[in-house]
C-alpha cells in the first residue's frame, strides 16, 4: 500500500542520489542547513534504503550508475506509490523528452540546470509542504478545518507582515474557531500529529503551541472569548520569526552572540507587528510580548521578575518551552515529554511558573496526548 510500507526517516531525512560526489557536495552544501541529508551514487543501494525508509523528499539526477533516472523514478513509484514521498528530479538542459518521461509519474517534480540554490530550496520546501498538506485531506473534518485554516491564515499573516500592512485579528479569529472546537472536543491528536512534517517551522510551531496553549486554557477553566484570545496569541506569538533570515533559524550549532541578539528581536518584530492594528487583543499581545520573560528576571526584551510577568505569559513561556524540546529539528531529535518535564522542573521556581508548570504537566501525563 502507498507509503505503508516503510518507516518514514525522520521529518528533515533528504535522499538524494547522483552521478557523481561534486554534484552530490552542492546539494549537500545547499540543504543542510534545513535538512538532513544522506547521499547515495548507487540506484541500487537507493532502492534497498528506500524500501525500509521513506524520506520526507528525494532530489534524484537523471544520470545515476546503473539504471536511468526516469527508470529509478518508475521503480520507485512501484514500490512506495505516489503520496508517499515527493521526488525533485534535476535534469540536463534541453532534454524535453526526459522531463516528459519524468512527468508521467506522480509527486514529481522536474528542475532543469543550471538552477538557484533558492530554486532548489523552494521546489523542495513546497513539494513537501504539498505532500503534507494532502495528507490533511484524510483527517477528521473539525481537525483538518483547524489545520487548513490556520495555515491559510499563516501564509496571509506573512504577506500581510512582508507589505508592511495591518493585521486583520477578525479573520485570525474566525480562522482559530475551529481549532478551539476540535479542542473542547477533546478532539485534536491529528492536528498535532499533521503539523509535525511541515516544513514551515515557524508554522508548525505556533500551531502546536496554539494547541497546547488552548487545551492548557480548557484545562484551568478559561473559556469563551479569553480561550480565544488564548489560543490566537499561541497561534501569533512567533509571527516576527518570519523576520529573521532562514540561516539563523534553523542554524544547526550554537549561535554566536550577534545572531543570538537578532533571534531575540523576533519578540520586537512580534509586537511591533501586532501594535499597527487595533484590534488584537491585549491578552495575545501580552503572549507575544512576554513569552520570553522568566521570573528571575533574566529573559527578555524586558527582563520583568516575579509579578511583572503576566499570568497568560508564563502560561506561554511553559508551553513555549515544552514545544520547543519535544520537536524534531534538523539539528536534533524530539525529546520524549517525561524528559522535557525533567529539565523544565529544574528550571522552575526561578524561570517558570512551579505551580502552572505542575498543572500542565498533570495535565499532559494524564493521558491527555496519548
Ligand atoms: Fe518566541
Ligand atoms: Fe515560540
Amino acid at each position: 500500500m502507498d507509503g505503508e510500507l516503510t518507516n518514514s526517516a525522520g521529518p528533515n531525512r533528504l535522499f538524494i542520489a547522483g552521478s557523481n560526489d561534486q554534484y552530490l557536495a552542492q546539494i549537500e552544501q545547499a540543504v543542510h542547513s534545513f535538512y538532513e541529508p544522506q547521499s547515495f551514487t548507487d540506484s541500487h543501494e537507493l532502492m534497498d534504503v528506500l524500501y525500509s525508509k521513506t524520506p520526507s523528499a528525494l532530489v534524484l539526477d537523471s544520470a545515476l550508475p546503473g539504471m536511468p533516472g526516469v527508470d529509478v523514478i518508475s521503480k520507485i513509484r512501484g514500490l512506495i506509490g505516489g503520496d508517499a514521498m515527493p521526488i525533485i528530479f534535476t535534469i540536463a538542459a534541453g532534454r524535453q523528452d526526459v522531463i516528459e518521461a519524468a512527468n508521467k509519474f506522480p509527486g514529481v517534480v522536474c528542475l532543469e540546470k543550471p538552477y538557484k540554490r533558492s530554486d532548489l530550496l523552494n521546489v523542495i520546501a513546497d513539494q513537501i509542504n504539498g505532500f503534507v498538506e494532502a495528507k490533511w485531506e484524510k483527517i477528521e473534518p473539525v481537525q483538518r478545518n483547524a489545520l487548513k485554516k490556520t495555515l491559510g491564515s499563516f501564509t496571509a499573516i506573512a504577506d500581510t507582515l512582508i507589505n508592511g500592512e495591518e493585521l486583520d485579528y477578525g479573520v485570525v479569529k474566525d480562522n482559530c474557531v475551529d481549532l478551539v472546537r476540535a479542542v473542547q472536543s477533546n478532539n485534536f491528536k491529528e492536528i498535532l500529529q499533521g503539523v509535525k512534517e511541515h516544513h514551515n517551522y515557524t508554522y508548525a510551531h505556533s500551531m502546536r503551541v496554539a494547541t497546547l496553549l488552548s487545551l492548557f486554557g480548557d484545562a484551568i477553566g478559561i473559556t469563551g472569548e479569553d480561550h480565544m484570545t488564548l489560543t490566537t496569541g499561541g497561534l501569533l506569538h512567533d509571527v516576527g520569526k518570519m523576520s529573521i533570515p532562514h540561516e539563523i533559524l534553523n542554524k544547526k550549532g550554537k549561535l554566536d552572540d550577534e545572531e543570538r541578539l537578532l533571534m531575540n528581536d523576533h519578540v520586537l518584530f512580534t509586537t511591533q507587528f501586532l501594535e499597527r492594528s487595533t484590534t488584537v487583543p491585549k491578552g495575545a499581545m501580552v503572549i507575544a510580548g512576554q513569552h520570553h520573560e522568566k521570573l528571575d528576571g533574566t529573559g527578555y526584551p524586558n527582563g520583568f521578575a516575579g509579578p511583572q510577568v503576566n499570568k497568560l505569559a508564563r502560561m506561554a513561556c511553559i508551553i513555549d518551552i515544552f514545544s520547543a524540546l519535544t520537536d524534531e529539528r534538523s539539528y536534533k531529535a524530539a525529546m520524549s515529554p517525561e524528559k522535557a518535564f525533567g529539565i523544565m522542573e529544574d528550571m522552575g521556581g526561578y524561570h517558570l511558573d512551579k505551580l502552572l508548570l505542575k498543572t500542565f504537566k498533570d495535565m499532559l501525563l494524564s493521558g491527555v496526548l496519548h
